[in-house]
């Protein structure tokens, strides 16, 4: 269980649509539009945020979608309805089919690499190079959360919880904030070409709902780091949830999205 529910995720995908690289997205479309056959996987796919962002952009392509939460992946089927060019495969990327690989030019992920370990990302990066297929991981958390208002607490909350992106989420160790700088190594090491672009969550009153989850998400991480007495946290909490929606309030989630292509 990876614990991530479809209202949490539903929450988000505006303000990832809007935080995405544009120029990461043009690369990509042209990418897949030279390629043939035009296959793109898209792992972790949750409810089919990517698929939904990516799909009006390109003509012709053949989608697989694959999670392993049957209750997500019956929500993106539910969405995203039958349709002759979208398949679902409910599977553990740790323990991925090699033919679900097969043809594939672009796999796309969305929010996935920071919760992965290198041993994963060392494995799974070998097996693309292998095949020659490309890598379009968008959202990657990057260790930044800032508020305009600011807070005493604000500094040791972010540490703790960046911490805590360092534990295991079913990969081993993850790579949390480094992720991005870990993928690029291992992809200029295998020959990829590498773009990265920032893609900072930028919320305002108009994503309230969106704060006050993300805000009520952070308890169980820090509890769990436990440095911070809980009564000081949840102090700390009403502070921040006060804020929310409040004229010239402000809330950044630093992201990097990532792009790593073949060499011809
Ligand atoms: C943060 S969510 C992002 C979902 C979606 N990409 C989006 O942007 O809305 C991470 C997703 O990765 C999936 N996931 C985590 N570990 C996985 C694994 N070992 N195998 C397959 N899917 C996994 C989760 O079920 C979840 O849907």
């Amino acid at each position: 269980m990876s614990g991530f529910d479809k209202e949490w995720l539903r929450l988000r995908e505006p303000a990832d649509r809007a935080a995405r690289s544009s120029s990461l997205v043009e690369t990509v479309k042209t990418y897949i539009e030279s390629h043939s056959p035009r296959v793109v996987m898209d792992i972790g796919c949750g409810t089919g945020s990517t698929f939904r962002t990516l799909s009006p952009l390109l003509a012709d392509v053949d989608w697989r979608l694959l999670d392993y939460e049957a209750v997500l992946l019956d929500e993106a089927k539910r969405q995203i309805g039958p349709r002759d060019d979208v398949s679902f495969h409910c599977a553990d990327l740790n323990t991925l089919d090699e033919s679900l690989l097969e043809n594939v030019a672009v796999v796309t992920a969305s929010a996935l690499f920071d919760l992965c370990s290198e041993d994963f990302c060392r494995r799974f990066i070998q097996r693309l190079a292998r095949k020659k297929i490309g890598l379009y991981a968008a959202l990657n958390y990057d260790g930044v959360m800032e508020w305009s208002i600011k807070h005493p607490l604000d500094s040791a909350v972010v540490a703790d919880f960046n911490a805590h992106q360092r534990k295991d989420k079913g990969f081993g160790p993850a790579l949390g904030p480094d992720a991005t700088d870990y993928l690029s190594g291992l992809c200029e090491e295998a020959g990829f070409s590498i773009e990265t672009a920032s893609s900072p969550w930028e919320l305002g009153p108009e994503s309230e709902a969106l704060q006050i989850e993300f805000l009520a998400g952070l308890a169980t991480p820090i509890h769990e780091i436990g440095n911070i007495d809980p009564a000081e946290f949840k102090q700390w909490l009403d502070f921040r949830l006060s804020r929310v929606g409040i004229d010239g309030s402000r809330c950044i989630v630093g992201h990097t999205d990532f792009l790593a292509l073949p060499n011809a």
